[in-house]
């Protein structure tokens, strides 16, 4: 799929905020920023609490040289996506995890942190204000990026004293240049997502910018991502660069267990919650490297991710080749998946909120 960039949206403040769907070409959506009309934000007083909060015109934003955010790193992104269902519903999907897990790295980060409630209309309020940017069903999803970071001034190393909340959103299709093909991973045995005590149980924005070299070199290489190794022994498989990592092994499915290192995706906790209803066993442990063969298929979850198969891992130069294609368990977990999201099969389990 080809990525739009920086789609301009120069109906914004017209009568076309009106109109059903916005004037994007659906059919070869990527992972790019399309601009959309509104975002939304609120800063936190000093004692913690946020503001009301308000929504603006999408655009940029102002800060101090000296915020937190700048200089220090006190940032945090969630990832979760709008759905629109074939019957015109806007669907979220288990948002109050999101905001449960902003609050969490908040503590680890030493930040002000906005109440469930507040994340929740903050979300709410970007949605509706960019419902145009909402797909059609089938097209993808409105893309949401809750972010919260120190906007207030410190210059010695301390916590800032104000932070800020802001969602803003983008319609997206497929994560990967591939598309919904198979993933070719690369195991990365130099350089470590996460480290014991750290922050890679968190999604704070320093976990991302230490592994883009990484990712650049396998890239550069042909493959679509990097599978990182835990940085204490170089043993045991941990995740994907923006994903969690699942091994298919007849009836059982495996996983490695978040210890720390790895990040609790959303989209994982429900793939195994769905493994375990449909008779799979499921198990969450430690993953030695050398497991990889034992597999028959692979796959990564994430929110911007999906459900997406692997064909090959690379580790040591040799490579793996996994089953992809229909009928596999992936596929299945996929769909069972990606039914309950946008409305097309029943939720049973009350993880879908219409907005
Ligand atoms: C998500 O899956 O939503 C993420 O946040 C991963 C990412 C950094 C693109």
């Amino acid at each position: 799929a080809s990525v739009v960039e920086e789609h301009v949206s120069e109906m914004v403040g017209t009568e076309r905020e009106y109109e059903e769907y916005a004037d994007v070409d659906w059919d070869n959506l990527g992972f790019g920023l399309v601009r959309t009309d509104y975002m939304f934000a609120t800063k936190s007083y000093r004692e913690g609490n946020f503001q009301e909060g308000c929504l603006s015109r999408y655009g940029n934003i102002e800060l101090n040289p000296a915020a937190g955010i700048l200089n220090y790193g006190q940032g945090l992104i969630e990832g979760m996506k709008a759905y629109r269902g074939e019957d015109g519903r806007i669907l979220l999907f288990r948002p109050e995890l999101n905001a449960m897990r902003m609050k969490e790295g908040a503590e680890r980060m030493c930040m002000h942190s906005p109440s469930v409630q507040q994340f929740m209309e903050g979300v709410k309020q970007t949605v509706l204000a960019n419902r145009r940017w909402v797909p059609p069903p089938g097209k993808g999803s409105l893309y949401l990026r809750p972010l919260l970071f120190g906007s207030g001034p410190s210059l010695g190393v301390s916590a800032a004293l104000e932070y800020t909340f802001l969602v803003f959103g983008s319609p997206v299709q497929n994560y990967f240049k591939e598309g919904t093909g198979a993933l070719n991973l690369y195991v990365e045995e130099v350089i470590p997502r996460a480290y014991r005590g750290g922050t890679g149980a968190v999604k704070a924005i320093s976990n991302y910018g230490p592994v883009l070299e990484a990712m650049r070199r396998a890239k550069a290489r042909g493959f679509s991502d990097v599978l990182y190794l835990d940085a204490e022994t170089k043993k045991n498989i941990e995740e994907v660069s923006a994903s969690n990592i699942f091994l298919v092994k007849g009836n059982t499915i495996v996983t490695p267990a978040t210890n720390g290192t790895i990040l609790g995706g959303i989209t994982r906790k429900s793939v195994i919650e769905i493994a375990l209803d449909l008779g799979y066993k499921v198990e969450e442990r430690n993953v030695p490297v050398e497991e990889l063969k034992e597999a028959e298929e692979v796959f990564c979850t994430g929110t911007a991710t999906g459900v997406a198969s692997v064909g090959s891992i690379t580790f040591h130069n040799s490579r793996i080749e996994y089953n992809v294609g229909d009928g596999i368990v992936t596929q299945q977990l996929r769909s069972m998946l990606v039914g309950i999201q946008t409305g097309s099969i029943q939720d049973t389990k009350d993880w879908v909120l219409q907005i």
